[in-house]
């Protein structure tokens, strides 16, 4: 079984995002997107938000699960028993710090390989950061985001 983990923050899940695993769950028997736990980096939304959220919107994906990790991706992978590191480029802006990332991952683990796949150009602009920094000043996110998850971003960002 050809299975793929798509890592990230998803501090929230964008539409941009969403993009790739819809891409990446054909690509894959099976997609694993996975969250970091990062300690010491306080998000807007929990871990378990988080998950919650990208389950939410990417249930009509029969072959997607959406799990948290600690630590090192490369010990994730291990437990998911995962070879291929899907990774999302936006612009050449991605591209240095993907490249560090990949070879660092590789250099961990060889047998671990990260594929690439170029998001929509409707989607190029898109990152979660711009995303809460926008709802933080009433802007419009429809269109950034998915639809289901706008009313979450809002109540957080207001109870903040
Ligand atoms: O959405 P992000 O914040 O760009 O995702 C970054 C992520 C989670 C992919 C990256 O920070 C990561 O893999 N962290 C786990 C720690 C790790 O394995 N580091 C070694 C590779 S440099």
């Amino acid at each position: 079984m050809r299975i793929g983990v798509y890592p990230g923050s998803f501090d929230p899940i964008t539409k941009g995002h969403l993009d790739i695993i819809e891409r990446g769950a054909k690509v894959f028997d099976k997609l694993i997107v996975g969250v970091l736990v990062n300690v010491e980096k306080k998000g807007l939304f929990d871990y378990s938000e988080r998950v919650e959220m990208i389950k939410r919107v990417a249930k009509h994906i029969p072959n997607v699960e959406v799990k948290c990790f600690e630590g090192l991706l490369i010990d994730f992978m291990k437990h998911e028993n995962a070879r291929v590191i899907l990774k999302g480029l936006r612009a050449v802006a991605d591209f240095e710090y993907e490249f560090q990332m990949a070879l660092m991952n590789n250099k961990l683990d060889p047998e671990v390989e990260t594929v690439f796949m170029m998001t929509s150009g409707k989607y190029s602009y898109l990152s979660s950061t711009a995303v809460k920094q926008v709802a933080k000043f009433g802007g419009c996110i429809e269109g950034l985001v998915p639809d289901e998850i706008i009313k979450d971003i809002f109540l957080k960002i207001k109870r903040e």
